[in-house]
């Protein structure tokens, strides 16, 4: 199998260039969200060890499956899909949500191949740094891919599709396609919203090391296997993916990082020698429980999105969301499904126009706390002219 899982890998045109964890080493959690109708695929995907999980979703369609923002096929995945395959028809389109998830975008042009009857659906605006390349270049397969929107929708008797976006970034779009499936009452959608549960995800028990590294306080520490550690571990990861760096969070200085390197017990590449460049000064268990809030796995915009994608456009997301509430499909609405976090979260049309009532209500991209990084980061960026002041829609 982990022969299988790295030719895959190999495959991958990218993957000499970004050091994503978990490396040759990636693990797909396969579960049924809702009986007969819809699967959940989650990889941990990240660098250094801050590794998230990140979702596939897959559709039973009346003729087959659909695939919505794929992960790398593996041989473990490709297996998994083979068996839904056999039950329920072949797997008719793989879809691409987003314009700018660069970490659903990698993983298509390797699914596509893997499924070469499948149609490919890509998000308009594709965007590549530093040059914007044709889409054929970025190996979506020129025969059979088609753009969301401009040439249509795939299923559109069974599947309802909604534009978040486009929003101008200056050096992109940010655009998702979100998709409800109407069998199942099940709204898939990809970064806009994010339900954050405050145990670890299912997914790290097949390999606890990320949340070990980061329940420590020092790079000397050896990792420990504890249910405590765990969750300590899960909350500064889930701090660290949604406000780059928490207020709790301190860079050590270099000399600091050399002194606790080495130590006894951390001689392994599992501690990275010991090298550790955080020091949490603060708890993050308080900040963590102010990121989830009173009601944890609640609906919540993901913080970078809010302070990064749309400090200046609230009211896109609002659309959004009161679209959700109210326009096509909006009374079969009973779940969400994001590629990222928990899923399925219960969901309806009500509890959607009360997102949007609740953030139109509160203080939107705020600059203190948790929030002082990413408000730095957007300052930044408008200041040298990269995001533009008023968001073209
Ligand atoms: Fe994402």
């Amino acid at each position: 199998m982990a022969q299988a899982d790295n030719a895959a890998d190999q495959r991958w045109p990218w993957w000499p260039l970004l050091p994503l964890y978990p490396y040759g080493r990636r693990r797909t959690l396969v579960r049924e969200l809702i009986p007969g109708q819809l699967w959940s695929f989650e990889q941990l995907q990240g660098i250094f060890y801050v590794a998230v999980p990140i979702r596939m979703t897959v559709a039973r369609l009346r003729d087959g499956l659909l695939l919505y923002a794929p992960v790398a096929p593996t041989g473990e995945v490709l297996r998994a899909l083979r068996d839904l395959e056999q039950q329920h028809g072949p797997v008719r389109s793989i879809v691409l949500p987003t314009a700018s998830g660069l970490e659903h975008k990698l993983p298509v042009p390797a699914m596509a191949r893997a499924f070469p009857e499948a149609q490919v659906w890509v998000t308009p605006g594709q965007w590549s740094f530093p040059l914007t390349l044709p889409p054929a270049w970025l190996g979506f397969p020129a025969g059979r891919t088609r753009v969301l929107g401009e040439q249509g929708f795939p299923h559109d008797d069974e599947l309802v599709w909604l534009s978040l976006g486009p929003l101008d970034l200056g050096l992109g779009r940010f655009q998702e396609f979100s998709c409800l499936h109407r069998a199942s009452g099940a709204l898939l959608i990809t970064d806009a919203l994010v339900a954050i549960s405050s145990d670890p995800p299912e997914l790290f028990e097949a390999d606890p090391t990320p949340l070990l590294f980061h329940a420590r306080e020092r790079g000397d520490q050896p990792l420990q296997d504890t249910p405590e550690q765990r969750r300590r571990g899960w909350q500064r990861l889930a701090l660290f993916a949604s406000f780059l760096r928490p207020e709790a969070l301190q860079v050590p200085s270099l000399r600091q990082l050399l002194d606790q390197a080495f130590g006894p017990g951390c001689r392994n590449a599992r501690s990275y020698f010991g090298l550790y460049p955080f020091h949490w000064s603060g708890s993050s268990e308080q900040a963590f429980d102010r990121l989830i809030g009173s009601q944890p796995g609640r609906l919540q915009v993901a913080p970078v999105l809010e302070r990064l994608v749309f400090p200046r456009a609230r009211a896109v997301l609002l659309r959004w969301l009161r679209q959700l509430a109210s326009g096509p499909g909006a009374s079969e609405l009973r779940w969400v499904v994001p590629a990222h976090y928990d899923a399925p979260v219960p969901a309806s049309a009500e509890g959607m126009a009360q997102l949007a009532d609740a953030i139109e209500a509160r203080p939107w991209a705020t600059d203190g706390g948790n929030w002082a990084y990413l408000a730095r980061l957007d300052r930044l960026l408008l200041r040298a002219g990269v995001v533009p002041d008023r968001p073209a829609l």
